[in-house]
């Protein structure tokens, strides 16, 4: 009650009732397995949040991939008295209506996984983000890649001392698409290994558009390809599926490396299907968002005073391989 009592600020929060915060979680879609993962830890994380005195309801709704839809989406949760909001965008250049309706009300917002550009989250200073350096993934692919191809000369199939590659990039736009395609190429180059690149190809983050982009390319260069960079786990095991359905024997295919350590690639990994990937550490995202959350309608300050430019927490990816598989498995 300090804010009502101080007459600093006119804020709405601190009028609703107290003992429940309503948190509004709306994610880009129903269909993305790395967000689903994130999610569900988000939901328990929000419920475990709940003390004797303030009791945390979570609402999960998707944007069906339009960002009118979600737009009017969290319209509706902000009529029906949600007090903090976590979004995922559908398109993250576009936060603009949502930021003035959640103003309006004085209805913070934690983005997440999705980065807004600098200049919105900076409009207001209830608005934070929550995700990681995508810089770094890439970096790390490559270096996971690089390490790999050093280790294993049996990779440059033809022998002709350069590795041709294949990358499949997620969705257009996406800060994680832009960097990860920029620095695991570079990463890979600069530790002294010959590229030889075979093709580009879009996939939006899909595990079946990236069968199908695979299965076009594996009828065009058959054992050609050596190398496989993917955005994404769900794509480099799109991949993997083409080769299976090709009938590839493990040893025939490319070696193909992906980001996010979901559970399937980590498997994937064990079984030699994959070499490896890079951790997008999805608990840590989720508590963080989490906390963030409940301290914002609590009116503290811990979790905030240590994030970046008042705003951001990033997250540390971690790489993956056979050699430590185990240890993410087991989480
Ligand atoms: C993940 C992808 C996911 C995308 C959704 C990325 O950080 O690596 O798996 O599809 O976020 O925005
Ligand atoms: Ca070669």
């Amino acid at each position: 009650m300090s804010f009502a009592v101080t007459g600093c600020q006119q804020n709405q929060r601190i009028q609703t009732d107290r003992d429940v915060l309503r948190v509004g979680v709306v994610t880009y879609t129903q269909d993305d397995p790395f967000i689903n993962a994130l999610t569900d830890k988000l939901k328990e994380d929000l419920k475990a949040m709940s003390t004797k005195d303030v009791k945390v309801i979570a609402s999960v709704k998707n944007g069906d991939n339009d960002q009118k839809n979600q737009d009017e989406t969290i319209e509706e949760m902000i009529d029906a008295g949600c007090d903090v909001l976590c979004v995922n965008l559908v398109d993250r250049t576009a936060p603009a209506k949502i930021i003035r309706l959640a103003r309006q009300d004085d209805i913070p917002i934690v983005f997440f996984n999705r980065e807004p550009v600098k200049e919105d989250l900076m409009q207001w200073e209830y608005l934070y983000y929550v995700g990681c350096k995508a810089e770094q993934s890439g970096v790390m692919q490559g270096e996971t890649a690089a390490e790999y191809i050093k280790n294993h000369p049996e990779v440059d199939k033809n022998q002709d001392g350069k590795i041709q590659y294949v990358l499949l990039e997620g969705e257009a736009g996406h800060q994680d698409t832009i960097s990860r395609t920029d620095y695991s190429v570079r990463t890979v180059l600069e530790a002294g290994i010959s590229l030889e690149k075979l093709s580009y190809q879009f996939a939006d983050w899909n595990r079946g558009q990236a069968e199908n982009r695979m299965n076009r390319l594996i009828s065009q260069y058959g054992e050609g390809i050596e190398l496989i960079l993917s955005n994404n786990d769900e794509m480099a095991l799109g991949a993997v599926e083409a080769y299976r359905k090709a009938g590839y024997e493990p040893s025939q295919r490319p070696v193909i490396f992906g980001i996010d350590g979901l559970d399937d690639a980590l498997e994937a990994i064990e079984a030699g299907e994959m070499q490896g990937t890079v951790y997008n550490d999805k608990e840590d995202q989720a508590l963080q968002i989490a906390k963030l959350a409940f301290e914002v309608f609590k009116g503290e300050q811990q979790v905030r005073k240590e994030l970046k430019e008042g705003r951001y927490y990033v997250s540390q990816y971690q790489q993956v391989d056979s050699s430590n598989v185990e240890e993410f498995l087991d989480r």
